[in-house]
Parts: structure tokens; C-alpha cells; sequence
């Protein structure tokens, strides 16, 4: 009887000091899990903003050209870039003032559905204009937009093809 409680005690405190160190593996496993996500690649709002240059230069052209499609297409493209700046750049106060170009987006889209191009060239001036606004109140001022002269890149046609 004795020798029954004394392999069953052994027994208990062998599971426990497994218990402990199978706990212990999993927290060196978090902590490098925590480590490995605090060093990940996070894109900054300065990309975003590039990203928005590009599409928001394409957006003339298509505009331009009246490939619907293609506008709707970059539009697109400049709103999951506003996305983005919401969902990885939050701890950057300038994000609060993201819904500074609502207004005009929904005007332009308007604009594309409607395929009105008088309508398209001034709302895109109202877009360029919110985009600036908030680069003045972000003290952003020297980051100035205009309305594109020439397309971003050679190797892209914005024409209706068919
Ligand atoms: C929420 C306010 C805000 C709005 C709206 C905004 N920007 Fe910006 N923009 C910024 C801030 C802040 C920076 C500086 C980012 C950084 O820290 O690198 C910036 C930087 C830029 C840059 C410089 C990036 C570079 O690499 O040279 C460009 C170009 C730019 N924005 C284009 C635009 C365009 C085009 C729009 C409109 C479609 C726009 N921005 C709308 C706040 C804004």
C-alpha cells in the first residue's frame, strides 16, 4: 500500500515537472513568435503616399482617354492605399485626417460611373486640391500635387483597346 503511494506521489510530481517544461518550451515559443512580429516588415505611410502618387497620375490618364474601366481600376488602388495607411499606420496622428478626401472620392467615382469627362477633370482638381489640404495641415506643405503632364510610365497605354 505504502509502496503504491509512494510510486503514485513519483508519478505526480514526473508529470508535473513535464507539465512545466512543456509550459516553459511554449513560452520561449511565444516569445520568439513576439519577437519575430515586432521585427516584421511593416510598410510605412511615406510608401503608401508613393503608391497614391502613382495611381493618382495613372487616374488623369485614364480619365483623359475615357477608359472608364481603367479609372475606376486606380481609384480603386488609391483607396486600399488609404486602407492601408488606416490598418498600419494607426499610431501616426496624421491618419486621423484620412477621411479628408471622402468627399472627393465619392465625387469622382460619380464622375467615372456617370463617364462624364467635364465632370472627371473637375473633381479630379477637387481630389488634388484635398490632398494638398491635408499636407498643409500635416505640415506637409512642400509635399505639393499637381495635375500630371506627362503619363508616370512610357510602357503603359491608357487608350481603350477594342
Ligand atoms: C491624411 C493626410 C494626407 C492625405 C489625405 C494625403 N497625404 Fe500625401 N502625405 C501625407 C503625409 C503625412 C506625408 C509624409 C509621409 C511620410 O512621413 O513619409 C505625405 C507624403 C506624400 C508624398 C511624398 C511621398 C514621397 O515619397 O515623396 C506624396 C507624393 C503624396 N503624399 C501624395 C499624395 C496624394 C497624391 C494624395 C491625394 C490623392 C495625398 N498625398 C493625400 C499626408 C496626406
Amino acid at each position: 500500500m505504502r509502496k503504491t503511494v509512494i510510486i503514485l506521489l513519483t508519478l505526480t510530481m514526473l508529470g508535473c515537472g513535464q507539465k512545466s517544461e512543456k509550459s516553459e518550451n511554449l513560452q520561449t515559443q511565444i516569445d520568439s513568435l513576439e519577437n519575430k512580429l515586432s521585427e516584421s516588415y511593416k510598410p510605412g505611410f511615406g510608401e503608401f503616399m508613393g503608391n497614391i502618387q502613382i495611381h493618382h497620375a495613372k487616374l488623369w490618364f485614364a480619365g483623359e482617354h475615357k477608359n472608364w474601366k481603367l479609372a475606376d481600376f486606380e481609384m480603386n488602388e488609391i483607396k486600399e492605399n488609404l486602407e492601408g495607411i488606416q490598418k498600419y499606420c494607426s499610431d501616426r496622428t496624421e491618419t486621423k485626417s484620412i477621411g479628408m478626401l471622402n468627399l472627393a472620392m465619392d465625387s469622382l467615382n460619380n464622375a467615372i460611373l456617370k463617364k462624364n469627362k467635364g465632370m472627371f477633370q473637375k473633381n479630379y482638381i477637387s481630389l488634388t486640391n484635398s490632398c494638398n489640404a491635408c499636407h498643409q495641415a500635416t505640415n506637409h506643405e512642400y509635399n505639393v500635387i499637381i495635375i500630371p503632364k506627362t503619363p508616370p510610365f512610357s510602357n503603359q497605354d491608357f487608350q481603350i483597346k477594342n
